[in-house]
């Protein structure tokens, strides 16, 4: 089988199982196994795989198949850039997550050159804490995660990032994890935030292969939102700035509730889709 076959053969396979966009996976899939970039699989379409090679690649597309997410079989993907590892006990980084992290070193930036601090509130892969590390060299960043698998991955992240001694992981529910007196200039979250009964009804990538833990959000899928609400601003400087990712639909209610807890909503940004996703608040 030459490598334009097995992409073929592949892609039709992957189709079959619903996986989106199925040829670019086949390509990843086979681009990972061949450790070359993608593009150059392009100038070997002719080249014979070998029997290694084909077995390797067929039980990569197996996997993919079955529905586990193309970045836990690569064991990576990029947020902002930047390499970040994935794995079954981490929330896979979203694209729209980025903007969160962009808003946050903007804001970071206006700071200058005094050094600041931030809190990334449940930081999973760790890819909003690191992102923010390596955009604004004055910070020093502060990591929770009430998942010790998650933040033993996030540790390994900051550490092939050179951040170990810039980002600081704790484990434990929330602000309890934090010393009391500590106070921060921004802190950024994406909780869960998917209703408990709407997990169900996601795709398999993310209902069989995300930790729940990351995804859950409660019945309304706004109990992180709430807890925030009454807990941060206690956690913030007088001039400092909370910045949350949410669902899609959410906005009006996080409104509501960040303004009855006396927080002023300075923003409500869209994502990608022009959606509202990210509230940026103040006491
Ligand atoms: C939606 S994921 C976000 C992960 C990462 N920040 C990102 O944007 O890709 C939410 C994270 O919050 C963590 N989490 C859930 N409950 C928590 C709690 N009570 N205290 C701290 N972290 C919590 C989960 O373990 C998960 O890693």
């Amino acid at each position: 089988m030459t490598v334009l076959e097995g992409i073929q053969k592949s892609a039709e396979f992957l189709v079959k199982k619903n996986v989106e966009s199925s040829r670019l996976q086949a390509e990843l899939l086979l681009a990972h196994l061949l450790k070359m970039p993608r593009m150059k699989l392009y100038l070997n379409f002719e080249r014979a795989l070998t029997p290694a090679e084909t077995d390797g690649f067929r039980e990569l597309v197996r996997r993919r198949g079955q529905r586990e997410p193309l970045q836990h079989i690569l064991g990576s993907t990029s947020f902002c850039g930047f390499e970040i590892a994935v794995h079954r006990h981490v929330l896979i980084p979203r694209p729209e997550t980025e903007l969160l992290a962009e808003a946050g070193w903007n804001f970071l930036s206006t700071l200058n050159p005094q050094p600041s601090t931030a809190l990334d509130f449940g930081t999973g892969s760790g890819c909003l804490a690191i992102a923010l590390a390596l955009k604004s060299p004055g910070a020093h960043v502060f990591a929770v995660d009430v998942s010790p698998d998650a933040l033993t991955l996030a540790q390994q992240n900051a550490a092939h990032h050179q951040l170990t001694e810039r980002v600081q992981f704790s484990q434990g529910d929330g602000f309890a994890a934090l010393p009391p007196e500590i106070k921060f200039d921004l802190i950024v979250s994406n909780p869960p935030y998917i209703p408990s009964a709407e997990i169900e009804t996601l795709e398999p990538e993310v209902r069989d292969y995300d930790p729940r833990g990351a995804l859950d959000g409660g019945v309304d899928g706004l109990d992180f939102y709430r807890r925030l609400a009454v807990e941060a601003g206690a956690f913030l400087k007088p001039k400092g700035k909370l910045m949350l990712e949410f669902g899609e639909g959410q906005a009006a209610t996080l409104r509501e509730i960040f303004e009855k807890q006396k927080w002023v909503v300075e923003a409500v940004l869209p994502d990608y889709t022009r959606r509202e996703r990210i509230l940026i608040a103040r006491r």
